[in-house]
């Protein structure tokens, strides 16, 4: 059975660096190693993800963009992660279900136990043997991101700087809530040190006996 590996964080934690680095760490070790990301991966959901982040799409429900971002979900479960996992491949998700938790439940402030539903039929109840958790601070994340040019930001991180400060705690608490399944860095460390931790965890996840249920 394959390994289900997701990074979460708030904008500009680092994710697509650390997850980089440590998909050719395990490849040189010769895992098979599939790296993808939320909301996209597919072609279908590369659709959906372009509805979602256009910064014209003002208008858009809370609800109709928590059923993007599952419709998103549902696609690239079932194209491409659960088939590379069936296969005993490591799977690395730059996020996953727990962004819609932070984003649409502490963000949005959408109903918990309506967004889980949701998420467990998208999903079809898989979810991530480990979670790698980047934190920092919300103004630093923002300013990391965009270099401070506004007028290039998408729909969401166009939000105020009090959304992003909920997704940031919405995201602390889930790891609190899980922290076998979490390991949260602080994201201002140096990119090596916090390369280091993340490999040290899943070395010891991978020799342990945990494995996803496909
Ligand atoms: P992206 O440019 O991929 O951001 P990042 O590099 O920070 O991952 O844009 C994805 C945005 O969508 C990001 O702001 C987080 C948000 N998002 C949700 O609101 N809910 C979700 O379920 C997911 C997967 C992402």
């Amino acid at each position: 059975m394959g390994r289900f590996i997701t990074f979460e964080g708030p904008e500009g934690s680092g994710k697509t660096t650390q997850i980089r680095l440590l998909a050719s760490w395990l490849r040189a070790q010769g895992h098979d190693v599939l790296t993808t990301r939320e909301p996209g991966g597919t072609r279908i959901g590369d659709g959906i993800r372009a509805l979602l982040l256009d910064p014209a799409h003002a208008e858009m429900r809370p609800e109709t963009e928590i059923l993007l971002f599952s419709a998103a979900r549902a696609q690239l479960v079932g194209q491409i992660i659960r088939p590379h996992l069936g296969q005993g491949g490591i799977v690395l998700c730059d996020r996953f279900a727990d962004s819609t938790l932070a984003y649409q439940g502490a963000g949005r402030q959408l109903d918990l136990a309506t967004l889980r539903q949701i998420t467990a039929f998208a999903t079809g109840h898989l979810t991530p043997d480990l979670t790698i958790g980047l934190d920092l601070p919300v103004e630093e994340g923002l300013r990391r991101k965009r270099g401070g040019d506004q007028a290039e930001w998408n729909r969401m991180e166009q939000e105020q700087l009090a959304f992003h400060a909920r997704v940031r705690r919405g995201f602390l608490a889930l790891a609190e809530a899980e922290p076998a399944r979490w390991l949260v860095l602080d994201a201002m460390q140096s990119v090596e040190d916090i390369q280091g931790r993340i490999r040290k965890r899943v070395a010891e996840h991978l020799t342990s006996e945990r494995s996803v249920v496909t």
